[in-house]
């Protein structure tokens, strides 16, 4: 048995810098990364919408919160309480930082309502049990969110049986489990296109150590996105993941790709209005001869299609289209999300 790769996953994470949003606008990935935390938002909407009947408090749990990417979502989705995990000590006291800034400004501003109260808890999620760090060791959680973490547990079958009693043990029955992980289908198919044991573009590479069929759990390949992530994951084999959740009463009720997810979502009214708010695509071409793309041209052919279809169309001048460059939506079609739901003790 080889010693666990957590270590390697923690530090790495620890060491990425928080930066600002002058300096995130020159990464060749800016435009990605709102798409990906779009995909959040429509995710986490989606779910506390489902909870705007319920009387009680509502309760999250966040596992792998990172640096608290998601704490405005879930301060929109009206929840009471949240709990934030994550293995990377650095980054949850980032997180924390971020969310007494939130409040002080929720506050400073007079914003309606009141703001969410939280913890914050540095753990291993797949072999530490949660349970016992809550304040509240008996508290009953509404949703658990996992984003772009998951699969961390997926290093042995006992980490993903870990992670996955963290999750379902303190879910309310009816809760809902929602997360977002690299698709392995998706990745296993560009292995077996690629000539050698890597792939990948300008932004991102993925790198095996051999081409053979993967084991279910421990599948390792190498991760690297620009200026963001360089560290190893592993493959999530969805039937496991099934039996897995079977065995603590997790249901699925749905796992969708990112780009069929984005379609289902993008003439929601809300899903519009965050498009643009949040900067998830790029102007193509710019509205601004000053600015400049973030790939090369031949980086947006699907733009210059839609464009040339519209003008056929409407026969107007100029079209502006919202777009990826070819490298960033290779990447953002590599992931999908999914939700389960808790099962009660009938078993429905
Ligand atoms: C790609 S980041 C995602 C952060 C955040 N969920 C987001 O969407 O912005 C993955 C996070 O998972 C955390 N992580 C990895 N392995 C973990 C483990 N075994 N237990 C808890 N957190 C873990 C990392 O420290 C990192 O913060």
């Amino acid at each position: 048995m080889t010693d666990s790769l957590a270590p390697v996953v923690a530090q790495h994470y620890n060491k990425i810098e928080e930066k600002g949003l002058e300096e995130r606008k020159q990464s060749r990935i800016f435009y990605m990364r709102n798409f990906n935390n779009w995909i959040k938002s429509m995710l986490i909407k989606e779910f506390t919408e489902k909870l705007k009947h319920v009387d009680d408090k509502k309760y999250v749990l966040d596992i792998g919160s990172g640096k608290g990417g998601d704490l405005l979502k879930w301060k929109k989705g009206g929840i009471d309480y949240l709990v934030c995990a994550d293995i990377a000590s650095l980054s949850v006291e980032q997180c924390q930082q971020r969310y007494v800034e939130m409040k002080e400004r929720h506050k400073r501003q007079r914003e309606r309502g009141r703001c969410f109260d939280a913890e914050f808890i540095t753990a291993d999620c797949t072999k530490e049990r949660l349970k016992d760090k809550y304040k509240e060791p008996n508290m009953q959680f509404n949703i658990v969110s996992c984003q772009f973490a998951f699969h961390y547990c997926f290093e042995s079958i006992t980490q993903a049986r870990i992670m996955l009693r963290n999750i379902s043990e303190c879910l309310k029955p009816g809760g809902f489990f929602i997360g977002s992980v690299p698709d392995a289908y998706d990745i296993m198919k560009r292995l077996d296109e690629a000539p050698e044991c890597s792939f990948g573009n300008d932004v991102y590479s993925v790198t095996f150590h051999s081409k053979e069929q993967p084991s279910l759990f421990g599948a390792k390949y190498d991760f690297h996105l620009d200026g963001v992530v360089d560290c190893p994951e592993f493959l999530v084999y969805f039937p496991a993941l099934l039996k897995l959740a079977e065995e603590v009463d997790l249901k699925l009720l749905f796992c969708k790709r990112f780009e069929d997810y984005f379609d289902e979502k993008r003439n929601d009214q809300e899903g519009q209005f965050l498009l643009t708010k949040m900067q998830a695509l790029e102007t193509y071409p710019p509205v601004l001869t000053s600015q400049k793309l973030m790939g090369s041209d031949d980086d947006y052919h699907s733009a210059q299609q839609k464009i040339k279809d519209l003008k056929e169309e409407k026969e107007e001048e100029p079209i502006h289209v919202g777009t990826l460059s070819q490298s960033e939506w290779e990447v953002f079609c590599m992931y999908c999300v999914f939700a389960f739901v808790k099962k009660d003790k009938d078993g429905n």
